[in-house]
């Protein structure tokens, strides 16, 4: 299976520090947050990451091309630890497709179509992260068990976070997952089929790829995914795996941004007393 990472946005949220620099290379700790992302598709089974970038954001490119210079001077003064995180990131399988307008996030998916072609497909949101790695895989179970259906990662969120994001309805199922009956993109809260939003994992049928080619523009004139899975539930089952706030982080915000990596830098013993000590200092 393939995975498909839109990274072609244009990061408006974050200038001016997205002028020059892709908000997906921004840092979480010692990595960028795409390369959790391309790291997680592997950990599920994912055999190519196709990351769906913009000519003008070669920073991603390059942070997954070898870089035979780096290692072995890396190497020759003894930063062996360095050189094998460059090693590394160099090796992974990944490729890029180009979406030369930010036409919406449907449209960048579907610039991957020819890769992905009659397979099943896992789109993941490239500023969104799992630091264990377990959603996707959890995805793919859930798929298993329901004869290769689509599924969606599901998280629950307070109220007052309703309208921000794709809102889901349907029935819940004894080994924990929905049955996804309904979608809302941005809904008011009383017109909110639940508290679950969709958080950035979708592993998807190949049917949403020939949906997509014939959706025209909705919300903000951008071609939408959600309108997509919309059409997807009147011939196709969906389900939901629902995940725990404390597995995924959303840094797609100035604050969501700094607040996952404060949060990861408190779970990381290498950066743990930095932080505290700061926070202590500035009481
Ligand atoms: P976002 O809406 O969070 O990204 O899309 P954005 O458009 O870059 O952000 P702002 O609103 O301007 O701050 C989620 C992911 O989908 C990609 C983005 O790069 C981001 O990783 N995306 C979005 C595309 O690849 N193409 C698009 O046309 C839109």
């Amino acid at each position: 299976m393939k995975a498909v990472i839109p990274a072609a946005g244009l990061g408006t949220r974050f200038l001016p520090l997205t002028k020059a620099v892709p908000k997906e290379m921004l840092p979480i700790l010692d990595k960028p947050a795409i390369q959790y992302v391309v790291e997680e598709a592997l950990a599920a089974g994912v055999d190519e990451a196709i990351i769906v970038s913009r000519r003008d954001k070669d920073a991603i490119e390059q942070q997954f091309t070898p870089d035979d210079d780096l290692v072995s001077y890396l190497r020759g003064v003894g930063k062996d630890d360095f050189a094998d995180a460059v090693e590394h990131a160099g090796s992974l399988p990944v490729t890029i497709a180009y979406q030369d307008e930010p036409l919406g996030l449907g449209h960048a998916v579907h610039c991957a179509a020819s890769a992905t072609g009659d397979d099943p497909f896992i789109v993941m949101l490239a500023d969104v992260i799992v630091p264990d790695n377990a959603i996707s895989q959890r995805m793919v179970q859930v798929s298993e068990a329901h004869d290769g259906a689509s599924v969606i990662a599901l998280l629950e969120v307070p109220e007052d976070e309703v309208s921000r994001f794709g809102i889901v309805g349907g029935d819940m199922l004894d080994d924990g997952t929905m049955h996804i009956t309904t979608m809302v993109e941005k809904p008011a809260l009383e017109d909110a089929p639940s508290r679950y939003a969709i958080f950035g994992r979708y592993l998807l049928t190949p049917k949403v790829m020939e949906l997509l080619a014939g959706l025209k523009p909705g919300a903000g004139g951008e071609i939408q995914l959600t309108d997509a899975l919309v059409a997807l539930l009147d011939s196709e089952e969906v389900y939901g795996c629902i995940i725990d706030a404390d597995e995924g982080f959303d840094t797609g915000t100035m604050d969501t941004w700094l607040a996952t990596n404060i949060t990861l830098a408190l779970r990381d013993e290498r950066y743990r007393d930095t932080v505290n000590d700061v926070i202590e200092r500035n009481r």
